[in-house]
């Protein structure tokens, strides 16, 4: 069986920033309280008619670009979203046609927060079962068309953004790649961060418009309770079956949620700061962007090296949760 190592990442953004101070004039809160219970400053925002495949396609091009690959030899595009473009078509069919991937398949997976890992997942099983040469997995959310901007607790939150990475096989001489993970889904919390209508349950109405049901739903505390006992936990399991332990971990690569859950969960895990990647403050919680745009930090921080043992984690609706294990491959 071939290896699949991450061969580039590619990252977008939006231009436009919204600041706390800025929340401060929309919503009853205040910088203080955001900064002290979640660690976010700002986050970016989409500009009108700016969708999640722009993104997405921007940050395929860059991601192809460094790793030396023409769109004509991409095979498989997954988009990890739970902010389309629509409903249908795909939002990867959306990418394949404007980075112009004539030969690619593909598909879209909704699983919130845990997208990009999952995606992953799939993306490298392809690789490893020979069936592809490069595979695109892409997450990247425009948070801000499904947030209320009156609801205080949710919308301090959220950003926009994301990233895609490259993945192919590794050299045979090559000691990087992906290790080992344990994924895991709990749909008994479903209800606790949800997207109530436009769905099968509830199709669009007038009265869903009103009741204001297209937009995301948190009970944010038991979210948060549920974050901070599962994230350490699948972590403490992956690393225990390796024969690893917390200190063994050269970067901790943690979904970007709130900066209360990733402290806790490098407490129990005996993970020092140093080695946790942190950019909650400059882009919020972008759901499925989190993670391509704190391993593109943690490599212009130079935090992050090839073969670096890094560790990743995340946690959100679904519930669901993951953690993977790999050797950084560039
Ligand atoms: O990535 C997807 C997964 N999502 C998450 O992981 C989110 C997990 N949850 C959280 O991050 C936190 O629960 C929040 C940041 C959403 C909320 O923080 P919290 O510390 O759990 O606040 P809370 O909801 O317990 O509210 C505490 C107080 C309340 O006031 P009282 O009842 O104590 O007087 C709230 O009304 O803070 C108030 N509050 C606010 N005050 C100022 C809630 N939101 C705000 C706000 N500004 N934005």
């Amino acid at each position: 069986m071939a290896k699949a190592k991450v061969k580039s990442i590619g990252t977008a953004v939006p231009a436009k920033i919204l600041s706390n101070f800025d929340l401060e004039k929309m919503v009853e809160t205040s910088n203080e309280w955001i900064v002290e219970r979640t660690g976010i400053h700002q986050r970016h925002i989409a500009a009108h008619g700016q969708t999640t495949s722009d993104l997405s396609a921007e940050a395929t091009l860059r991601a192809l670009d460094a790793a030396g690959v023409s769109p004509a030899d991409v095979d498989l595009i997954i988009v990890a979203t739970i902010t389309p473009d629509m409903q249908l078509p795909a939002t990867a069919c959306l990418v394949q046609d404007k980075i112009g991937a004539k030969k690619a398949w593909g598909f879209d997976m909704s699983i919130a927060c845990s997208g990009f890992l999952y995606a992953m997942q799939v993306g490298a099983q392809f690789i490893q079962s020979g069936a592809h040469k490069n595979v695109v997995v892409i997450g990247v959310d425009v948070m801000s068309s499904i947030i209320d901007y009156t609801d205080r607790q949710t919308c301090i939150i959220f950003g926009d953004g994301g990233g895609a990475a490259v993945i192919t096989a590794t050299e045979s001489d090559d000691e990087v790649g992906f290790i080992d993970f344990i994924h895991e889904v709990d749909g008994s919390g479903g209800e606790f961060l949800c997207l109530p209508a436009g769905g099968s349950k509830l199709p669009t109405s007038h009265e869903t418009v009103d009741k204001r049901l297209h937009f995301v739903h948190q009970e944010g505390k038991v979210v948060f309770k549920y974050a901070t006992r599962k994230m350490p936990e699948l972590c403490s399991r992956l690393l225990e079956r390796n024969g690893l332990t917390g200190e063994d971990v050269d970067v901790f690569i943690p979904h970007q949620a709130n900066l209360r859950i990733i402290t806790s969960a490098c407490e129990r895990l005996k993970m020092p700061i140093e080695r946790v990647v942190i950019n909650i403050d400059e882009f919020g919680n972008t759901t499925a962007g989190t993670l391509p745009l704190a391993i593109e930090s943690a490599i212009a921080k130079g935090q992050l090296k090839k073969g670096d043992l890094v560790l990743f984690a995340t946690v959100g609706a679904g519930f669901s949760a993951g953690a993977m294990l790999m050797r950084w491959g560039f």
